[in-house]
């Protein structure tokens, strides 16, 4: 990455959030952005309330305008699980091309990949990302789109620069 670019780890887990569970999926989300050279300013854990999550996003693009901004947790089925709402509804534009790819990924590794509704959109110059709970699903998702999040990050934090269009 030519840039550093800021990011933040938000967990949405009801039970992390009152700590009854130790949050792995956060840390993991912060390693592999590391390792892929982002800089985590901000990490946070909200339950699965819509609002929350909301505010959440909101403060880390509004207040902190951090680059990317990944939310882990609460995307699939479950009557909670309201994560892609909480994300659709800040987002000023939504990004469907990173969760296409990331469910195109992982729809080789397990079927399952289908009951992820995982959204992604721009809010400001942040780009909101959310990714499934569990470990496993985490870094089979996020190792398929992060190659390519950087360009768009370059595109969206840059924009007097001509990006090649007539
Ligand atoms: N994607 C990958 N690559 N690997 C997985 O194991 N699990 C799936 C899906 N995506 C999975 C995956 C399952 S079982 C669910 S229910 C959804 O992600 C949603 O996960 P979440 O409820 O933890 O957000």
């Amino acid at each position: 990455m030519d840039t550093t670019y800021t990011a933040a780890v938000i967990t949405v887990s009801d039970k992390g959030a009152v700590g009854l569970r130790e949050d792995t999926g956060g840390p993991l989300v912060q390693s592999m952005l590391e390792a892929a050279g982002y800089v985590v300013v901000h990490i946070a854990i909200v339950p699965d309330e819509r609002p929350q999550i909301a505010a959440a996003l909101v403060h880390c693009a509004d207040d902190l305008d951090i680059a990317l901004v990944c939310a882990t947790g609460g995307t699939g089925f479950a009557p909670r699980d309201v994560t892609p709402e909480a994300t659709i509804e800040v987002c000023e534009r939504l990004c469907p091309g990173i969760p296409e790819a990331m469910r195109a990924a992982s729809m080789k590794v397990t079927d399952r990949a289908m009951l992820s509704r995982m959204a992604a959109g721009i809010r400001g110059g942040s780009l909101i990302v959310n990714l499934p709970g569990s470990p496993k699903a985490i870094r089979e998702n996020l190792e398929a789109v992060l190659p390519a999040l950087a360009h768009g990050l370059e595109m969206l934090r840059t924009p007097q620069r001509d990006h090649g269009q007539a």
